[in-house]
């Protein structure tokens, strides 16, 4: 098989520490004349254009971009494909909101051609904002899954998706059985888990859709297959915290609930936990689970604000999630700079490498996928995208007057948004480009 062997030239940044742990400056790497080199899908170099240039044939193809950064593609945690028709939905909070609009909204997923349509519309979204690896709810139809895995399958993107298991406290037009929830989650994960760069999540909603068999049967499908991934919702509201307490009296709270059907582990992510305490942070951190903070969802639910800085005291992983169709953007470059109010109404700061590692490595470490994904090391899948500094009027002319790499990068997460996403690569191909 020939080499396909190229370059790209520009300013290059990756996180490679979390820096709540190493400190910021040990957290980077920065190269400003940068080179980065793939080769049949992954990364084989990364250094100074001036150090690598040299030790590079002399026909290599080199891409050269002006005012332009390579970072590594971005990691949402937590998204939902079928609410791509409902972001923006006015005026409820969470329980609300499902029964009021997201319910509705996923019903249309029993067509497969509806299906298909929004799949489409949704990895095209997913792509143009930077989003290279996402974990995807879909509906409770198979269907909504095997469309979207279709079509990541032909771009070659890494994706992780489940089938939601619901099988009570929702329409009788959404709901399926504990039986057939675990019959067609199984039948996803023989068709799936594993192909191309796809993973299975197992995805119960949320403790209120599922009864107690159908929790059993979730923690049974992560016991029979190695790997497999499990997300779902927890303590994201109130409310909903209260109606888990009356729903399961016998359960220490509300972790202890997924606790006790043996649905934490290491490659468990649970979106929001705006409400969790510390023993629940301590728990988590413990059996390796994820947290997936969803700032635009939290805002715009009003579901409060999530303590990151509790999850750090406990050294717990966390990603970032947009949340769509709760959260408003599909961005993750909007969704720090919502971050970024979440600590400033807590008196804290989020320094722009801690967010930069929220969206690459901290995503890939929720994930357990900081060998493939996450960072611009050579060995790894060659997923990465280049950030324009002139997307907008306002951005370059913000930028010409940031003198460090530091601010350049605040400003393009205060200011940047699908906007400012020039071209993104996924396994060494161009798979958007602005
Ligand atoms: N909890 C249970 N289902 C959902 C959902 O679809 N979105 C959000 N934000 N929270 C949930
Ligand atoms: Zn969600």
């Amino acid at each position: 098989m020939p080499l396909t062997r190229k370059a790209y030239r520009a300013a290059i940044l990756h996180s490679i520490a979390d820096p709540a742990v190493v400190g910021i400056e040990a957290s980077y790497e920065y190269f400003e004349d940068g080179l980065l080199v793939t080769e049949n899908g992954q990364i084989s170099a990364i250094g100074h254009a001036s150090e690598l240039l040299a030790s590079l044939p002399a026909d290599i193809q080199i891409t050269h971009y002006q005012d332009a950064l390579i970072t590594p593609g971005f990691i949402d945690t937590h998204i939902h494909l079928p609410q791509t028709g409902m972001v923006g939905a006015y005026g409820e909070q969470l329980l609300d909101w499902l029964n009021t609009y997201t319910f509705p909204c996923e019903s249309q997923f029993a067509d497969k051609a509806h299906a298909e349509e929004v799949a489409g519309i949704f990895i095209k979204e997913l792509l143009r904002n930077g989003t290279t690896t996402a974990l995807v709810f879909g509906s409770v139809h198979p269907q909504s899954v095997d469309s979207f895995f279709e079509a990541a399958e032909k771009l070659d993107l890494r994706m992780i998706a489940g089938k939601v298991m619901m099988d009570r406290n929702a329409p009788d037009y959404l709901t399926d059985t504990a039986e057939s929830s675990y019959v067609e989650s199984k039948a996803l994960i023989e068709r799936w888990h594993g192909k191309s760069r796809l993973h299975y999540a197992v995805t119960p909603r949320f403790a209120p859709t599922s009864t107690p068999e159908q929790l059993t049967l979730a923690g049974q499908l992560l016991s029979e297959y190695p790997d497999l991934y499990m997300q779902t919702h927890i303590s994201e509201n109130l409310q909903e915290v209260e109606w888990v307490k009356e729903l399961f009296p016998e359960r220490k709270g509300y972790l202890d609930v997924y606790d006790h059907y043996k649905l934490l582990g290491k490659r468990s992510v649970f979106a929001h936990g705006v409400h969790l305490c510390d023993d629940e942070c301590a728990r988590l951190a413990e059996t390796g689970s994820a947290i997936a903070f969803c700032p635009t969802s939290n805002f715009f639910l009003g579901s409060g604000l999530f303590n990151l800085p509790m999850a750090e005291k406990h050294n717990l992983n966390v990603g970032l999630g947009t949340d769509v169709g709760g959260g408003t953007s599909f961005s993750l470059l909007q969704t720090l700079n919502e971050a970024y109010k979440v600590m400033q109404l807590q008196g804290a700061r989020l320094s722009p490498f801690k967010s930069l590692y929220l969206a690459t490595l901290g995503g890939a470490r929720a994930l357990r996928l900081e060998d493939k994904i996450g960072t611009l090391h050579p060995g790894t899948d060659a997923d990465f995208l280049v950030l324009d500094y002139n997307a907008t009027p306002l951005l370059s002319y913000r930028l010409k007057q940031a003198n460090t790499i530091a601010e350049t990068l605040f400003v393009l997460m205060t200011l940047g948004d699908d906007r400012t996403v020039l071209q993104t690569y996924a396994a060494g191909n161009l798979v958007h480009q602005r």
